[in-house]
């Protein structure tokens, strides 16, 4: 395995910006210092002027998932391929078993899905329904495979019901693992959508009023609720709100353990966007819905509080062709989702560090640091330290784009993000200290391991 040593750039961790240079031998960082010196068999990278983070770790996709639409327009390779060409060198993908089906044989096969995979990998594991062998299924998972986050749903078809979230939380809470929850009112959603769909509106718009903001509140707080009395850790996946916020927040005022995750999109986009004909609205059919200017400043208040720890993308991608279009004429038929792994740290480089919303340093804690030590990666990776896997990204600031379907990696006919211009990217990219990524190109086969994490 080669030994590189990167020279003269400045490094950018959660708590610290240093100028340093970084040797990378076997896989590992190797050392952190100034004006290391080459013993001659190291490859040397300038680094001048340029920003070394710690490989992004998202900690919210799907790849390759089955819906009644098709599979997602990414799998496992396209996707992260996408996600490490953006600077993201672990994803975390979501095992959902078929009903009946057991958790661990579902991580199996979820496994081999992802056997050609460019970044680590690792997967919260849903439980879609409670029966006599759950509790031992989720204890073998924590022990025997490194699963310490398991993700209920409380809307779709493999909702949880609140005994069975009762039931799961109490489980994973005595194993000190983490539940990851999708926080909408599924029961009265299913009633606004009937509604509508009664009532003829069936065009994308009503996708989101059948979701309204109020429903993600009301079931933050039930959910913050149950995991205070059975004591289970609780992190909410893609909060789009700033009703759900504020009750997030007023938890962990009263010390809580919580976290909360929100994705580009409710940074970036606005329930507005409905408002437009079938072609170009479709796309925007996700959950929860995009929301207001005003939830979009309450959450990028909240991540330069810290109240908000990690931005995931959802990455869940569609094509306009042939899928969102099954639900031409009843938005209820949407398949739910839109990616974006592949631009998670431009943009918010671009429309968070340069526009001074939030710093470098939690720039970096969000998208990489705290991911890696909620979901118990933490000794080994998100971070720029001694001893850890040689996961780096070389970043140039001084590189600019427009996203656009006709240059993106990721495979979709559309782009939510569309006619974007983001500054900064992932020039190299190491993934345990094998160099994936240089002059923004992507030179390696599939590299990535199934990671067992640690709590
Ligand atoms: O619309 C979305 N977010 N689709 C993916 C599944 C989920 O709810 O996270
Ligand atoms: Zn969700
Ligand atoms: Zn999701």
């Amino acid at each position: 395995m080669c030994t590189f040593l990167i020279k003269n750039g400045t490094l950018i961790r959660h708590n610290e910006i240093l100028e340093a240079d970084i040797l990378i031998k076997e896989g590992k960082i190797a050392e952190i210092n100034k004006n290391i010196s080459a013993k001659g068999n190291e490859k040397i990278i300038d680094a001048t002027g340029k920003l070394i983070l710690p490989g992004g770790i998202d900690p919210h996709v799907h790849f390759d998932l089955p819906t009644p639409a098709g599979a997602t327009s990414d799998n496992f390779e396209t996707g992260s391929k996408a996600a490490i060409l953006g600077g993201t060198t672990t994803v975390l993908d979501f095992v959902t078993p078929q009903k009946k089906q057991s958790l661990l044989q579902a991580l199996e096969w979820r496994k081999n899905d992802a056997k050609n995979c460019y970044t680590d990998f690792s997967f919260h594991v849903s439980p879609v329904d409670w029966n006599e062998n759950t509790e031992n299924e989720i204890i073998k998972c924590v022990k025997d495979e490194g699963i310490t986050s398991f993700k209920i749903y409380m809307a779709y078809d493999i909702g949880l019901n609140d005994f069975q979230i009762a039931k799961v939380m109490q489980v994973v809470g005595s194993q000190n693992a983490m539940v990851t929850v999708h926080a909408e009112n599924g029961k009265v959603i299913d009633f606004l959508k009937e509604k509508f769909v009664k009532q003829g509106k069936t065009s994308p718009l009503y996708h989101a009023l059948s979701r309204p903001a109020v429903l993600e509140e009301e079931a933050v707080n039930r959910v913050l609720e149950i995991a205070k009395l059975t004591d289970c850790k609780l992190y909410i996946v893609h909060i789009s709100s700033a009703q759900a916020m504020l009750r997030i927040e007023k938890a962990m005022r009263e010390d809580q353990q919580v976290f909360a995750e929100t994705c580009p999109h409710y940074l970036l986009l606005e329930e507005t966007l409905y408002n437009q004909e079938f072609d170009k609205s479709a796309k925007y059919v996700l959950s929860p819905p995009l929301r207001t200017q005003n939830d979009r400043e309450k959450l990028w208040a909240a991540l330069s509080l810290n109240t908000v720890q990690t931005i995931g993308t959802d990455h869940c991608s569609f094509h306009l062709k042939g899928q969102k279009d099954v639900g031409k004429d009843d938005f209820t038929k949407i398949p739910n989702g839109a990616g974006s792994v592949e631009y998670r740290l431009a943009l918010l480089y671009t429309y968070g560090v340069l526009e001074k919303k939030i710093t470098l340093n939690q720039w970096v804690s969000l998208v990489a640091t705290q991911p890696a030590r909620l979901f118990g990666l933490g000794k080994q990776k998100g971070d720029l330290r001694i001893g850890y896997d040689a996961d780096i990204v070389i970043w140039n600031t001084e590189k600019e784009k427009t996203i656009s379907v006709n240059n993106q990696h990721q495979i979709c006919d559309s782009n939510i993000f569309e006619g974007f211009k983001i500054k900064g990217a992932a020039e190299t990219v190491f993934l345990r200290g094998n160099l994936m990524v240089e002059n923004e190109q992507l030179i390696s086969e599939p590299k990535g391991i199934f990671l067992k994490r640690k709590q």
